[in-house]
């Protein structure tokens, strides 16, 4: 237990929780803006700075960097002091940190409004908020490396490795990918900025997202089933070995461009070898929880995050296959790699966030959730929607894809995709209406909740 519990603690962890709900809420909001441009493309006409190019990575940004990132961090500024038994390094500078992360936000979506992109997907937002987004994760660090250095627990639990490696390889990688030392374009020139950008790019589903992710995952689940990790060496087995090749596959986003054969080679390779942390990681948590479903059942938090870890599993397969050259044939440039990355960052990452969120939340505030029904509402609709999302978006990939391989003209095509993107919008207002009563509850549940004080 970390020393002096009071209202004071876990500030950070409640600024990060809310932070995460409000931009769920803004980052599904722009998203159906932009579902609504691809069924119906004079949606919204003549605004320009809400037209498709500028509000598809607005929404992109802000699920990374607004909803995800927050949630995950919210989980980890909690669990950093609960498993080093010491308090965290400085709440002042963690509540500092989520209050710059809330002014930086804002400042993204008014510059890519306003066209000030630098038009690399995962890297479009321009110099000056890139400096701002390494100075976050510079205060990130400080906050836990030195709760690292003051911790009086000397075993650092597979978590602590997942989350301090994430941050620190983030700060690296982003401001790398975005070549800050060249302010004006953001970018390298030709092919060998492709081949960084995609270095980088991967780098924020496997170094960023992943491993806070897995950092959550190993933290939520053995406590919520009251069951000891089955193996320590197996974590840190899953953990060596997903730094050591995801790192090198941001290339199978290039396959079908004239990059050297042997990088993606050596993509295509570790892409398929990345089955070995994925499983390591399954293996460990399944043989943790196993018998202990019904337990898992009736906790929000753990609920959430085990959903998550099942879509982990599905985004792992499906990823590895679609780094192989002949399956990418198909599922390359359509709707297919939208529906893996909805998948990936939402169904897995997304999802685990949210568990992540709930399940500290009791824990940080001293009382039971503001409402277990409308949290249990949010996980629903997300649910559906996120499986509804996988389903509609992998069958317009595969008819776009056969009939790019069929060499059909595009406006052919497009009759046949459009009640899917109906549906697919359908399936987006579930999400937003999740996200909108998730910002309710977790408000209410970290301001307004007259609930008893027990933890
Ligand atoms: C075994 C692990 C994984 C492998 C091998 C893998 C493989 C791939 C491949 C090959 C692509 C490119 C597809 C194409 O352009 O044709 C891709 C795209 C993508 N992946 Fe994964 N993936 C994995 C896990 C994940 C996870 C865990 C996430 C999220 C946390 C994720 C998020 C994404 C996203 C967002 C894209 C779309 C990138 C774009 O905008 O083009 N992936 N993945
Ligand atoms: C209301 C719910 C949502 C809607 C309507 C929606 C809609 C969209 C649309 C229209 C795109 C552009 C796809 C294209 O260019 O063809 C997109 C991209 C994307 N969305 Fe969402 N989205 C929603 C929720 C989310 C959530 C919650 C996440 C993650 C937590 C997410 C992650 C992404 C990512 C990573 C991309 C880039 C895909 C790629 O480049 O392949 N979305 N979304």
């Amino acid at each position: 237990m970390a020393a002096n519990e009071t209202a004071a603690q876990y500030l950070t962890a409640k600024a990060f929780c809310m932070t995460s709900a409000i931009w769920f809420a803004g980052a599904t909001s722009f998203g159906m803006i932009a579902a609504g441009y691809l069924f119906a493309p004079d949606f919204l006409a003549n605004i320009g700075l809400i037209h498709f190019g500028k509000v598809r990575p607005i929404h992109v940004n802000l699920v990374l960097f607004g909803f995800v990132t927050p949630g995950l961090l919210a989980a980890a500024f909690y669990y950093f002091p609960k498993l080093l038994r010491t308090d965290l390094y400085s709440e002042k500078l963690g509540v500092f940190t989520a209050i710059l992360w809330n002014i930086t936000l804002p400042i993204a979506i008014v510059s890519l409004a306003m066209g000030y992109s630098q038009g690399r997907e995962y890297a479009e937002l321009p110099w000056a908020v890139d400096i701002m987004v390494g100075v976050l994760f510079l205060l990130v660090i400080i906050n836990f490396v030195m709760t690292i250095r003051q911790r009086k627990e000397s075993i650092l639990y597979v978590s602590i490795w997942y989350v301090t490696a994430a941050v620190v390889l983030t700060a690296s990688t982003y401001l790398l990918g975005n070549v800050v030392w060249r302010p004006d374009t953001g970018a390298l020139l030709g092919i060998p900025d492709a081949i960084l950008l995609w270095f980088y790019g991967h780098n924020v589903f496997g170094l960023l997202l992943t491993p806070m992710g897995l950092g959550v995952a190993y933290y939520v689940l053995p406590i919520s089933t009251r069951s000891p990790l089955y193996s320590h060496t197996l974590s840190l087995i899953g953990f060596w070995s997903l730094i050591v090749v995801y790192t090198h596959i941001g290339t199978h986003h290039l396959l079908q461009v004239p990059v050297p054969t042997w990088l993606k080679t050596i993509a295509i390779v570790d892409s398929v070898a990345m089955v070995i942390p994925v499983m390591v990681v399954l293996i460990n948590l399944w043989y943790t929880i196993r018998g202990k479903l019904g337990t898992i059942h009736t906790d929000i938090g753990a609920k959430f995050v085990f959903t998550g870890m099942v879509y982990y599993f599905f985004v792992n397969i499906q990823g590895s296959m679609m780094a192989l050259p002949v399956v990418q044939r198909v599922t390359h440039f359509n709707n297919w790699v939208v529906a893996h990355a909805h998948i990936g960052v939402f169904g897995f990452a997304g999802l685990v966030a949210l568990g992540g969120l709930y399940f500290i939340l009791p824990r940080i505030t001293g009382k039971p959730l503001y409402s277990k029904f409308l949290a249990d509402l949010q996980y629903w609709l997300v649910l559906i929607g996120i499986t509804g999302f996988a389903i509609v978006l992998t069958i317009v990939g595969l008819i776009q894809g056969q009939a790019w391989i069929n060499g059909e003209t595009i406006y052919r095509v497009l009759p046949s995709i459009q009640p899917y993107f109906v549906a697919r919008a359908m399936l987006g207002t579930t999400i937003m209406v999740g996200a909108y009563i998730g910002v309710y509850n977790i408000f209410k549940s970290l301001f307004y909740n007259p609930g008893a004080t027990t933890t």
